[in-house]
């Protein structure tokens, strides 16, 4: 797995776009609240990193989050954006230099996903043709096709179509940092498990500074680097990665959070591409049936995955199904059981139970075929995975509700904040 253990300082030479955060002491107080929303919170928020802010409702996620950038003004305390103190800087400005993703994407229902995409980039007077190739090169980001999406309007788009494109919106201007604020919370759970794939894939490319809030801490343990857990007033429960909550829950707060089922939770750490896959026999359209059986009995399989043009997998042939073909038929499977190279192994374990296959089809770059995932490979990940969680150590970085932060990206201070 890919995580690093040093959050506090930036490896130099790599190709991290993201800026740290850093919330030093902020409150914020409501008019006609006897108890602030968030209550002096420090909070340091690693570059390139996605941070995910987990907690109750009501618990104080949405009024940090927008104090970052200044959607609501702190009643105390500094922000920080990389070496910048923003605390008192213009706030359309600010808002400028980071994207903020909310539920439903947002979009403005009377703009195209174009004049959507585009605002920011107006604003900062790029010109036309710059801006009108960034919203390609955004729509292909998040796997919409330019040509048939970037004149419509959001009505007549999905949920998780629009979505992705409040994305593209949010890092139109290439900004270091994205606020998304229960980005997926308004789609299928299958739609979004798709669009949570996009941004693990989207930010291994851009390596941004990301604060996702969720309530729900599957997701945290899916997309986070590190999660914030919260009690209300925004207090830390415990600050850590997903790996050390799973296996050290600060206390019965963190337990109750995470919920009973811990050890399947485990299979959220792991993704697909993690694992081995078994290889397969691959036949085309139009093949003749016989050849493919052979091919198949040779190596002792059971099945051919059939791939379309664009290696594409559309069809899961068994051998007595071949068996009864003259030829390779067009079309799809619309019930094949596919899964994504990025997909978490509790996403391949949902995959394979809905369709009974007992393995599931994996796909890599631009939804090409790359191999096959058996039901065996999950059960055995899952006790490797305990493995790891246990002995997994670092340093964690620094959030209290206590005071000021110790020495600024000193690791040893870092060491022992997580669970105030
Ligand atoms: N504009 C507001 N005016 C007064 N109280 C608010 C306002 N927004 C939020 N609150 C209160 O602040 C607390 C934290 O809210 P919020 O940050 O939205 O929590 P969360 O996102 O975790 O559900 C809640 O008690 C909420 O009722
Ligand atoms: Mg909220």
């Amino acid at each position: 797995m890919s995580r690093t253990d040093t959050p506090t300082t930036t490896d130099a030479g790599t190709s991290v776009s993201g800026k740290s955060i850093l919330l030093d002491q902020v409150t914020k107080r409501y008019a006609g609240q006897s108890k602030p929303a968030v209550d002096g919170i420090t909070l340091e928020i690693p570059a390139g990193k996605i941070v995910m802010l987990v907690g109750p409702s009501g618990c104080g996620k949405t009024t940090t989050l927008k104090m970052i950038n200044r959607l609501i003004e702190p009643s105390e305390g500094r922000i920080v954006l990389g070496d910048d103190d923003v605390t008192s800087i213009d706030g359309d400005e600010l808002r400028r230099r980071i994207g903020y993703v909310i539920q439903a994407g947002g979009l403005f229902p009377h703009l195209t996903v174009a004049a959507n995409i585009a605002i920011v980039p107006k604003m900062l007077g790029w010109s036309k043709d710059r801006i009108e190739a960034r919203v390609d090169e955004l729509l292909e980001l998040v796997s919409l096709d330019p040509d048939t999406y970037r004149d419509r309007f959001p009505r007549e788009l999905s949920g998780g179509q629009q979505q992705r494109v409040g994305v593209a919106r949010a890092l139109a201007a290439d900004p270091p940092v994205l606020l998304m604020d229960e980005p997926f919370g308004a789609v299928d759970p299958i739609t979004r498990q798709r669009l949570q794939d996009e941004l693990i894939n989207i930010q291994q490319e851009l390596q941004k500074t990301i604060v996702i809030v969720t309530h729900d801490f599957d997701e945290a343990v899916k997309l986070g680097d590190w999660i914030v857990i919260f009690s209300e007033g925004a207090h830390i429960v415990q600050y850590d990665t997903p790996e050390r909550i799973l296996a050290e829950p600060a206390n019965e707060f963190v337990e109750n959070f995470i919920g009973s089922g811990a050890g399947l939770k485990q299979l959220t750490l792991t993704r697909v591409r993690d694992v081995d896959l078994a290889e397969a026999v691959v036949a085309r359209e139009g093949e003749p049936a016989r050849d493919v059986l052979a091919r198949v009995e040779a190596t002792g399989h059971q099945h051919a995955v059939v791939v379309d043009e664009r290696d594409r997998p559309v069809r899961w042939p068994s051998v007595r199904q071949l068996g009864r073909l003259e030829t390779i038929p067009a079309g799809a499977d619309p019930d094949l059981p596919v899964i994504g190279s990025a997909a978490t192994l509790n996403d391949a374990l949902d995959t394979m139970l809905v369709s009974s296959a007992g393995a599931a089809l994996v796909t890599g770059r631009r939804d090409a075929f790359i191999g096959v995932i058996t039901v065996e490979v999950v059960m055995d990940a899952i006790t490797r995975a305990r493995e790891a969680a246990a002995a997994a150590s670092g340093d964690a970085p620094v959030g209290t509700n206590t005071g000021p932060l110790p020495v600024l990206g000193a690791p040893d201070d870092a060491a022992d904040g997580s669970a105030a």
